[in-house]
């Protein structure tokens, strides 16, 4: 008994002691934040300024370690690794949010969905966004904020100005099956590849068009092996920010608070440049010489419309009625 007791002392005074001298105790609580797009593009600079600002706000108490181009994990390992903790946070396209079972996201997707940035703001803002986050919940995931990328750009190696200059072509899309009924309303063969593989099979010709903002296609350089690009904005292309949950509970509620405040303030500073790193981005691809762009004459934005209408129709079960009529009803205030 005696010499139990006095073991646990010794054991008690050792860890005080090294409390005491332990470097871990002054060490940051460090968050990997994990993604597959170059660092300057709209998620890439939000990333960086997040961390600034919440290294900045904690005094240094969280240090932020941002992974862009896939260097940690593709698309869908990314999703894996947070839910078991090897990284904290994340910014997934809403694109690639079924493989955790919350096909509502798929919604984001859907053919000239938000006729506006506005009409974007008001669903993700509102409590339409608010409550597709809350979704994520059961799968060890935090919601936290909603990321602006922009409105999608067409591109191959022919002129894509009419739905029939589709036809049979091999299309780089992302996980979603919206986006595979809307290439094939088009009459496209949609192919579902990682972020990170989309550039080279463009140039190994494995596929032979794709979809993406301008910000993304530029930096990863898909412009020099695309001919043709179409400012079509058929579509959107926005993140949601997302921790797991387990991390983000755990924290110290006062690190937890700054670091929401952080968030908020990057946020904030996204909306603000997504649109312009876009601009910029299209500027860069026309100065680069490789690639024509086109624009949609009126008469040939109604053909596009006309021929993607019966996604709606054909996605309703997966995204579910209630959902769809939520953003449509939301985007027409
Ligand atoms: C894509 O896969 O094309 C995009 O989701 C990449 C990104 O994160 O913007």
């Amino acid at each position: 008994m005696q010499i139990k007791a006095m073991l646990v002392l010794l054991a008690a005074a050792a860890s005080a002691g090294a409390w005491a001298q332990d470097p871990d105790a002054a060490r940051p609580i460090v968050i990997k934040f994990s993604h597959v797009v170059a660092p300057d593009t709209p998620k890439g600079r939000a990333a960086e300024r997040f961390k600034e600002l919440a290294e900045q706000m904690t005094d240094g108490k969280v240090k932020v370690e941002v992974y862009p181009n896939s260097s940690l994990y593709k698309d869908r390992e990314e999703l894996e690794a947070l839910q078991l903790g090897a990284v904290q946070m994340l910014a997934p396209s809403l694109a690639k949010f079924s493989p955790l079972g919350v096909r509502e996201f798929e919604a984001f997707d859907l053919p000239y969905i938000f006729p506006s940035k506005a009409a974007l703001y008001a669903v993700t803002e509102g409590r339409i966004g608010k409550n597709l986050l809350r979704k994520l919940e059961p799968k060890g995931i935090t919601g936290l904020a909603y990321w602006d990328n922009g409105f999608k750009v067409m591109s191959a190696n022919r002129p894509l100005l009419a739905p029939k200059d589709f036809k049979g072509l091999r299309m780089r899309i992302q996980a979603s099956k919206v986006l595979d009924a809307q290439m094939r309303a088009l009459g496209a063969r949609p192919q579902v590849l990682a972020f990170s593989e989309a550039a080279s099979a463009l140039r190994d010709g494995v596929v032979e068009g794709s979809e993406n903002t301008p910000s993304n296609m530029y930096t990863q350089g898909m412009h020099e092996t695309q001919t043709h690009l179409t400012v079509s904005n058929h579509g959107y292309l926005g993140y949601a920010v997302i921790v797991n949950k387990k991390f983000w509970d755990g924290l110290p509620a006062n690190i937890r608070a700054t670091l929401e405040r952080a968030m908020r303030e990057a946020t904030a500073y996204q909306k603000t440049i997504a649109q312009r790193t876009n601009d910029a981005a299209l500027e860069s691809i026309r100065g680069a010489g490789t690639t024509t762009i086109h624009q949609l004459t009126p008469q040939q934005q109604t053909e596009w419309r006309r021929a993607l209408l019966p996604v709606y129709g054909q996605m309703e079960t997966r995204i579910g009625k209630d959902i769809m009529r939520a953003i449509s009803q939301e985007v027409r205030r």
